[in-house]
């Protein structure tokens, strides 16, 4: 099966602590691709280490069948590598149709271009609707981005992420915070924006990882302890013994 990501002794240290121990995995294209693990497991680091937020200590990432070890961060943005951020990078005083507009419009000149012609302007605006529309965000077009709740905020980052239509999208954590009712809807919206992706998610609710995940990768101590289907997980026993006896 192809992959989207494939790493091989994937390894990150800092000042002689190892976050990501020798991680060798291969991602398969498509689906929600899950990563599990407790606390300082070294999860986000490995998110880091695959958008290139944090270069490795040592080991090899390769995007589809391009390597891009060396590759900054912005470099594999542009190859399609989109993570949101746990600080947002929504501008406050802006309207929420104003924060994905310019996100939008980014992607498609690289820049912001104040002087588009009609025709371009008006795809920017059926973009712009249908991001709003995906994410939830329509009707509440005209507020105020600092006037969100926060489950609202952190919708609004998805849809800055899927404004650039990224073939891969990292969410790490992206129900961290919410209320029950904003984690039912962020759980809708990731699924409504799942086809024709992958989406690599971390998540600590289990409940939903179980729920909503292709596969489940189980991260311990920097390495991985296993991946399966949330099936083949639940029934693991050396999940189940590091992590997962309260499933059982
Ligand atoms: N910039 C850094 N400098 C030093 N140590 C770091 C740095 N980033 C992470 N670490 C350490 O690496 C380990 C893994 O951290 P990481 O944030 O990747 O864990 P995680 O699995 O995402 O945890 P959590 O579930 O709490 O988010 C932790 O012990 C953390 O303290
Ligand atoms: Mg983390």
């Amino acid at each position: 099966m192809a992959y989207i990501f494939k790493t091989e002794k994937l390894t990150r240290r800092f000042s002689g602590f190892t976050a990501v121990n020798a991680v060798s995995l291969e991602i398969p294209e498509g689906g929600v691709r899950t990563i599990i693990g407790p606390n300082g497991a070294g999860k986000t680091t490995f998110f880091n280490l695959l958008s290139g937020l944090l270069p490795p200590s040592e080991g090899r990432i390769w995007f589809r069948e391009r390597e891009i070890t060396a590759l900054l961060a912005y470099q594999r943005a542009r190859l399609g590598i989109a993570r949101s951020f746990q600080i947002t990078n929504i501008f406050g005083r802006l309207t929420v149709y104003e924060n994905v507009r310019l996100a939008v419009q980014a992607v498609h000149d690289g820049r912001a271009n104040f002087f588009l012609p009609e025709r371009r302007l008006g795809n920017l605006a059926d973009k712009t609707d249908r991001v709003l529309r995906d994410v939830g965000l329509y009707e509440a077009r005209e507020a105020r981005a600092e006037n969100l709740s926060h489950g609202d905020q952190r919708r609004l980052e998805i849809g800055l992420v899927i404004a650039s239509d990224p073939p891969v999208l990292l969410l790490d954590e992206p129900l961290a915070g919410m209320s029950p009712a904003e984690t039912h809807e962020t759980v809708d919206l990731i699924q409504r924006i799942a086809p024709g992706r992958t989406i690599l998610l971390v998540e600590h609710d289990i409940d939903v990882v179980m729920a909503i995940s292709t596969t489940i990768t189980v991260f311990q101590t920097g390495q991985v302890l296993a991946t399966g289907t949330p099936q083949e997980i639940r029934a693991n026993e050396a999940v189940q013994r590091a992590y997962l006896g309260e499933l059982a």
